[in-house]
């Protein structure tokens, strides 16, 4: 089935969500295997001379923090590399971040790294441009001011941050994922060299995966999801879905690499301008208390936050089971949810998931905070089933 026959469907399915205007945003895209110093010739284009490098120790121990100063110094350029961050970027990081960015003097940030380095890079970006502290940016729109130009280098394939509008940063204090959201956080330039992927350790392969997985499906059911971002969310789930696990069976297949930072990126593309769901307002919680790996606890959540979903209005599903082969053209729309769940549930355990959140430290006697915090979350304002906090709370027991 091709991917334009699948947009129909789901454009068919949910036809009121087309007599709107709506608008579709996304960075200059670089993309494909040597990319990498074209991050030189973006920052030059930018108007910088003093890049701050945002990375953090693995990256540079993967060598590629190296490869990439020096690339910037050969243009000319004076980078500042600044890798103080730990997975799941602090409220208290960020600050030490810009500080270094004020102090020396810079006028880019460069983001080197996975989701945490990159949403640290906009956040550093953000105080650089509106001071104050990273807390008070909580929400939508609420950095005011121009921020310095953002070019970002994805390492992982999944995130996408290095397109979005988004930046997650962990409120210490608090221990939850804090959503801040907002067009000056797409960044300028995007430079995503599939080179970069090769050495992410299984683990990370898998979890990032399977957060463009997470990405692709909530953008095909979410409120907010339109025509133009139908395409991107689809073609998303289908190229995870068929490629993944080939990454894990051999780390340097350039071809499934390439495959996977194409599927990040039109996640991406899809989520920044559709927004998320259940699984992600539900997820942010989790990881903000117990500091996991983000894509892991998506891959968790995510079947039965289909469930869920479906068993209010199954027909969201319905283009995303075609286009995985997964249902006939008869197939009722709640039949064909739960075999996207199924499928998806499968896929999780095959790349070594846990099987539920206990597995990952979360207790009976969280269930009801985390419930209460989800329904808070800027990501649950377009998960296509209206929630309370006790069926937030029931969807958390199923997937313990
Ligand atoms: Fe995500």
């Amino acid at each position: 089935m091709s991917v334009e026959s699948v947009v129909g469907d789901a454009a068919a399915a949910r036809a009121s969500t087309l007599n709107r205007v709506v608008k579709f945003h996304a960075p200059e895209i670089v993309f494909g295997p040597g990319a990498t110093p074209e991050a030189a010739h973006a920052v030059l284009r930018l108007g910088g001379v003093r890049p701050l490098l945002v990375t953090d120790p693995g990256i540079a121990a993967a060598g590629w923090v190296d490869v990439v100063a020096a690339e910037l110094a050969d243009c000319g350029l004076e980078p500042i590399i600044w890798d103080g961050l730990t997975p799941n970027p602090k409220d208290h990081e960020v600050a030490a971040g810009f500080e270094v960015y004020r102090d020396r003097e810079c006028d880019v940030v460069v983001g080197l790294g996975g989701g945490s380095v990159m949403d640290a890079a906009k956040a550093i970006g953000t105080l650089a441009g509106n001071g104050g502290e990273i807390l008070d940016f909580e929400g939508v729109d609420q950095a005011s001011r121009p921020i310095p130009p953002l070019v970002m280098m994805p390492t992982t394939a999944g995130t996408g941050a290095d397109v979005s509008q988004f930046c997650i940063i962990t409120d210490s204090q608090r221990g939850i994922k804090m959503t801040i959201l907002g067009r000056s956080l797409v960044p300028d330039i995007t430079v995503i060299d599939p080179k970069l992927l090769v050495t992410m350790p299984d683990w990370l392969s898998a979890a990032t995966g399977l957060d463009a997985l997470t990405h692709g499906v909530e953008a095909v059911v979410s409120l907010a999801h339109n025509p133009l971002t139908d395409h991107h969310a689809l073609r998303a789930v289908r190229a995870v879905v068929d490629t993944l696990e080939r990454t894990l069976d051999d780390p340097n297949d350039m071809a499934a690499r390439t495959v996977m930072a194409q599927a990040a990126l039109d996640a991406g593309l899809a989520f920044t301008n559709a927004i998320l769901g259940a699984a992600h307002a539900m997820s942010h919680q989790v990881g903000g208390m117990l500091d996991l790996p983000h894509g892991q606890i998506n891959g968790v959540l995510l079947p039965h936050v289909i469930r869920y979903n479906a068993e209010y209005d199954p027909h969201p599903y319905l283009p995303i089971a075609r286009s995985l082969g997964l249902a006939e053209p008869s197939m009722p729309a709640s039949e064909a949810a739960v075999l996207v769940a199924d499928r998806i549930a499968q896929l999780a355990a095959s790349v070594g998931v846990p099987t539920g959140l206990a597995e990952m430290g979360v207790r009976v006697d969280d269930i009801d905070r985390l419930a209460k915090q989800s329904l808070e979350d800027a990501c649950m304002a377009t998960n296509p089933r209206p929630s309370t906090v006790s069926e937030i709370a029931d969807v958390f027991r199923a997937a313990l």
